[in-house]
């Protein structure tokens, strides 16, 4: 008789089971799969399979832990894709993708009608920020931080920057210089990031975090953490699932928590202390972001307070969930702040390496503007605005963030909302996809970019040359209400940092010394799957990978020879 029961109830839970789970699961999949059957992308779509099996063709032709942002322009070519638009079928995995890498159709989603964040940017984010971070957020979460954090890109509050950006950047000089003085090999990359944390630490929390010289907590949680966000997607999947990983996300988490915390209510201590001290004018504060977002605090406060008719006199404590908001945009600013701006500055010294007549023309704008090397740094220092004259050192950053973008803009579709194809007027559905716009495939899209796409010529930049370029074609900070807050920012470090090295150093880089650096603790040392298979991506060997941000791979291994070839030729 129980066995009867047991048997029951067994038959109902599959069948509730199946009635919740599997059939809608089924519905879905068949739903997806024969909408995406009609849809443009690669051939040979299978109602079973969708595009996975056309997925794994592809990653054949590609080293191990690629960045997904190769494939698009590669699909394309391969399998004759007439649009420079298609969707790929990778459900269950993931939502269908819908790449975009024409111009035109990429001002649709993200200005003419700026799609909402898709929810594995949220995913991704929350361990490096913490739920609720301004760049995953939408609506009047996002627009209220966006308003209070403006101020702190102002460009006048920016140039106020430069000489803590300059001494900075000194201190990279001297570890290049001691490389080279070694004679060893080193990645760049590792190098170019203390820097980037170390010039973000004083735009975010007003500190010399000196990550260049010392260790420092909070930094090497970060740096762990992007290890371990879900970096390779659909070929992952179980990426967030590992015990050790949800315990070190957890670690991490709690360490850059409390480092922020404490800067945070140190200075919120002696804001109101300022305050208190009547009839004294308010300190003048600077712009940095942590301050933004007292002032945020003290505004609402204020506003709330007169609302009951209380007296304006700042609490003890913090409100919490404020307090916890802005711990989060403060840790969303020092991720999105350093980790693209290392690798582009990785990747100018790499493409200027590569390509000796550029080299020659940035060191002559250097020499004929800034002066000499030695009295370089105090020149900037001196005139910030002097960088504006270096037409060519923003050419060569211009055109590495369009070879080499750092990232790239992924929205959620919706329901009714359709793309049109610029040429056709055709409309397309978005409802259900992730809608993705790699800057790197449509930077490298010959339709926009010409044949000679993928060159380096930062010429084309010019100012003579400018009316040439293709219309919204450049977009590595996205455009739109979305588009990136810090790009101004990021364009000044990287040009700074060009005009203090590229006269100072000649790199030259050495994937064939990786063995030097297997055992110097690196997650680049760490991770294996870098070091199998292929080396190369259609003959380059600095191909980049996902690791928070796009990062060349392995690091950037470099051996610098200092001012061997600056001396003449004998
Ligand atoms: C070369 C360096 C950089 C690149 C290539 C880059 C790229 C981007 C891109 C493409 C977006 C838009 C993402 C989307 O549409 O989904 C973005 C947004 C953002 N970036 Fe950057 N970024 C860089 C540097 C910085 C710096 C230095 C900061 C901060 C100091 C910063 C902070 C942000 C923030 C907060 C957002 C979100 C803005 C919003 O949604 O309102 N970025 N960035
Ligand atoms: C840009 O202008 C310069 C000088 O006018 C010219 O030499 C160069 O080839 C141009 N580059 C491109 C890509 O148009």
């Amino acid at each position: 008789m129980l066995d009867l029961i047991t048997a029951h109830v067994a038959v109902a839970l599959v069948c509730a089971a199946v009635l919740t789970y599997v059939i809608p699961f089924l519905v879905k999949g068949y739903r997806i799969r024969s909408q995406l059957h009609k849809l443009p992308g690669p051939p040979g779509h299978s109602m079973l399979w969708g595009h996975l099996k056309i997925m794994g063709e592809i990653m054949q032709d590609v080293p191990l832990g690629v960045h997904q942002h190769v494939i698009p322009l590669r699909m394309k070519k391969k399998y004759n894709i007439e649009t420079d638009y298609f969707y790929i079928d990778v459900w269950p995995l993931m939502d269908p993708l819908l790449y975009i890498f024409d111009p035109d159709v990429a001002q649709q989603v993200t200005v003419d009608h700026a799609l909402p964040k898709h929810p594995t940017l949220t995913d991704f984010l929350i361990p490096l920020a913490g739920p609720g971070d301004m760049v995953s957020s939408d609506g009047s979460h996002w627009k209220k931080w966006r308003t209070i954090m403006n101020p702190g890109f102002a460009a006048s509050h920016l140039m106020s920057l430069v000489p803590g950006i300059v001494d900075d950047s000194l201190v990279f000089c001297e570890k290049m210089a001691e490389h080279a003085e070694k004679g060893e090999v080193f990645r760049l990359e590792e190098d170019a990031t203390r820097l980037t944390v170390d010039i973000i630490g004083k735009v975010t929390l007003d500190l010399k975090l000196n990550t260049q010289r010392r260790p420092n907590e909070m930094i090497t949680a970060f740096r762990e953490q992007v290890q371990l966000v879900p970096n390779e997607g659909i070929f992952d999947p179980l990426a967030m699932w590992r015990p050790t990983g949800i315990y070190k996300r957890w670690r991490n988490s709690r360490i850059m928590i409390a480092y922020i915390g404490k800067v945070l209510d140190e200075r919120f201590a002696r804001a109101g202390a300022v305050d208190e001290r009547p009839g004294r004018e308010k300190k003048q504060r600077k712009r940095v972001i942590i301050d933004l977002a007292l002032e945020a605090y003290q505004s609402q406060q204020a506003g709330s307070e007169t609302g009951k008719g209380h007296a304006s006199r700042q609490p003890p404590q913090m409100d919490a969930e404020f307090r916890q908001a802005a711990i989060t945009q403060i840790r969303t600013f020092i991720f999105a702040g350093h980790d693209t701006t290392s690798s582009t500055i990785c990747y100018a010294l790499y493409m200027l390496q590569k390509n000796p007549d550029c080299m020659a023309q940035i060191r002559k704008e250097h020499d004929e503007i800034l002066g000499d090397v030695e009295g370089t740094p105090q020149a900037i220092k001196d005139d910030p605005h002097v960088l504006n004259k270096l037409e060519y050192t923003m050419c060569v950053v211009r055109e590495t963030l369009r070879l080499w973008p750092a990232a790239s803009a992924t929205r959620a579709g919706e329901p009714g909302f359709m793309i049109r194809d610029p040429k056709t007027g055709e409309a397309y559905p978005t409802e259900g996809c992730l809608v993705w716009v790699p800057h790197y495939a449509l930077h490298r899209n010959p339709a926009v970019w010409g044949e000679s796409a993928d060159q380096f010529d930062p010429s084309r930049f010019l100012a003579q040359n400018e009316s040439q370029l293709p219309e919204n074609g450049w977009r590595p900070f996205e455009k739109g209400q979305r588009n990136c807050i810090g790009q101004e920012l990021a364009i000044l470090e990287a040009r700074i940092i060009l005009a203090l090295t590229v006269r100072s150093f000649d790199f030259q880089t050495a994937y064939d010394c990786l063995d030097e650096l297997k055992n110097d603790g690196s997650h680049y040392a760490k991770d294996k799957r870098f070091r199998k298979g292929r080396q190369n991506l259609d003959g380059e060997e600095a191909w980049p990978i996902l690791r928070g941000s796009a990062k060349p791979n392995q690091g950037m291994p470099l051996l610098d020879h200092q001012g061997e070839s600056l001396e003449p030729p004998n």
